[in-house]
């Protein structure tokens, strides 16, 4: 039972969870729902493709075959194979328990009414996690999740009484259902008619694309976008890589990041021009590339606030010839309602007459993690914080939820790049490899605190007095708001 870690999911997170704890000689168990590893890469629609160049959405050991010639590798062709060859290769798929679901985990330690004013890692006490599988209890010390933000829970939106699906006399999916069709049946679904999609990102995109290219301007596919956003038809814009703009050191300089120096604020406030530029700069190539303006869809937002916040995507090939043609029609509403021929949009009197309605409206990557928790406190933890996402240091671990670390949850520009280093910290961290004694570092360690806190980490009157003087507690005073008691 030693060193024993429980990770859930074998997609692009979980295999990389388990390749790192395996290397530093923990005993993994890997338990997955699937019978094969990939996670949602299983289970896309046909078109899909990775958004990223494939070098930068590539393990850092195990690179694509030499063979590949596509710069945007394709979903089970290539990127599932990609992915299951990662795992034999280094030995993993041994550790996996297929068609393992869990229902849900639960912490054998302290009472939960007392952990509750405490915090992570109990020492001295039983403490470890129940996993249930089936009928069947498994033990483990740690838990990783890598359950996946982007697949299991799908955002249904809600409506008013008798304004929902049931009135409606078609037929209502998520994105989800279609990507879980074999080819022939999504083929078929599609085929010859009246479709509108719901959704203004990467699914809704792709989907609405599908459906244009199966039925043509004879069955238009409508597509109902509450926002706009901007989209890229390639990875350069007026022949600069997007990688120059976006993806090295120097950009991250003009951008205010949490805890930053003096220095870094001053850079970054002074560059501010040429950061609002860069943005401008890749707009007038979209604008001029493509008729976003004919349609009414030039983003409200900047390029710079649509990348800060992930909502960057890759543009289907040829989408706005699509449109040009008439077999994808854009519509802007902020709400939508069913009835029964269809659909009831905002500025429109008559409705959308409609076959089938595809909802890509994302899916509820909190309301998944929480259900992985037998105890209603951890529940209560995983949606405790004011913002809309889950609060982890450094997006791996809930500082209020005991031996466990969760993996995938957090959005770049590659995601795999971004599960692979938090896969590699999470094992330096179970082997014990951050110090005990700071004694030699203190100062170092309380500049973290202070910069965690978004407070000067420098706490002292002038150079020599910063550099020489002796550090104590006084220094800190003022870190947090005085207290009125
Ligand atoms: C269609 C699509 C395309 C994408 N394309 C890109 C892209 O091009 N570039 C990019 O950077 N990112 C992309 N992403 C983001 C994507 O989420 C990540 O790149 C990555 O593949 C996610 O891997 P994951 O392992 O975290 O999650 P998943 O791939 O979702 O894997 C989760 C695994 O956990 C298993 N699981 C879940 N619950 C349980 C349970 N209770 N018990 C046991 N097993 C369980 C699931 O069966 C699944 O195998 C895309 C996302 C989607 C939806
Ligand atoms: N590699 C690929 O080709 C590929 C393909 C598909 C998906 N992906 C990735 O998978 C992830 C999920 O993408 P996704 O497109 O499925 O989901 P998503 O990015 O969460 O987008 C959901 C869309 O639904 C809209 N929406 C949500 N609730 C709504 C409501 N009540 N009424 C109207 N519209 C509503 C949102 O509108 P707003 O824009 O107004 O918020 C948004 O446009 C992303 O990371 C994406 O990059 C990648």
């Amino acid at each position: 039972m030693e060193k024993r870690v429980g990770i859930i999911g074998a997609g692009t997170s979980g295999l990389l969870a388990c390749k790192y704890i395996l290397d530093r000689g923990f005993n993994p168990i890997v338990f997955e729902a699937a019978e094969s590893v990939g996670g949602l890469w299983n289970h896309t629609i046909e078109s899909t493709k990775l958004q990223n160049a494939k070098e930068t959405y590539q393990f850092s050991d195990f690179p694509w075959p030499s063979s590949l010639q596509e710069v945007f590798p394709t979903h089970s062709t290539q990127v599932l194979k990609y992915l299951e060859s990662y795992a034999q290769h280094f030995g993993i798929i041994p550790y996996i328990k297929f068609n393992s679901k869990v229902i849900d985990i639960d912490y054998v330690g302290e009472f939960y009414e007392k952990m509750e004013h405490q915090m992570f890692l109990h020492r001295g006490k039983v403490h470890l996690y129940k996993c249930l599988v089936g009928s069947k209890v498994h033990r483990v010390e740690f838990v990783v999740l890598c359950i996946g933000r982007f697949s299991g829970v799908p955002n249904i939106p809600e409506f008013p009484p008798h304004q929902g699906p049931e009135v409606f006399n078609g037929k209502v999916i998520h994105s989800m259902d279609n990507a879980y069709m074999d080819k022939a049946s999504a083929a078929e679904l599609i085929r010859r008619k009246r479709i509108a999609v719901v959704g203004s990102q990467k699914s809704a995109l792709d989907i609405a694309s599908e459906c244009a290219n199966a039925n043509g301007v004879e069955y238009p596919c409508i597509m109902i976008q509450r926002t706009a956003h901007w989209f890229l038809p390639s990875g350069s814009c007026w022949g600069v890589s997007l990688g120059y703009l976006y993806s090295n050191r120097f950009s991250e300089l003009l951008i205010h990041k949490p805890g930053e120096s003096f220095l870094l604020k001053l850079l970054a406030t002074m560059l501010s021009p040429l950061r609002w530029g860069i943005s401008k700069f890749v707009e007038s190539h979209l604008r001029w590339k493509l008729p976003m303006r004919k349609y009414g869809m030039i983003p409200k937002s900047s390029f710079f606030q649509e990348i800060s916040s992930c909502r960057i995507g890759m543009l289907p090939e040829k989408f706005y010839n699509k449109v040009e043609e008439g077999s994808i029609i854009l519509k802007k509403s902020q709400n939508f309602s069913f009835c029964k021929e269809g659909l009831v949009i905002s500025g429109e009197s008559l409705p959308l007459k409609t076959d089938l309605v595809i909802l890509a409206t994302g899916y509820k990557g909190d309301q998944k993690l929480k259900n992985m928790f037998k105890s209603q406190i951890f529940q209560k933890y995983i949606f405790s914080a004011a913002s809309s996402l889950v609060p982890l240091f450094r997006q791996i671990i809930h500082l209020q939820i005991p031996q466990l670390a969760i993996i995938g949850y957090s959005e770049s520009l590659s995601n795999l790049c971004s599960a692979e280093i938090r896969s590699q910290w999470l094992a330096h961290f179970l082997d014990g490899n951050f110090a005990s004694c700071i004694l030699s570092i203190n100062i170092w360690c309380n500049d973290q605190f202070c910069k965690d806190m978004g407070q000067e980490h420098k706490r002292k009157k002038g150079i020599f007095a910063e550099y020489f003087q002796p550090y104590g507690p006084m220094d800190y005073a003022g870190l947090s708001p005085v207290s009125e008691r």
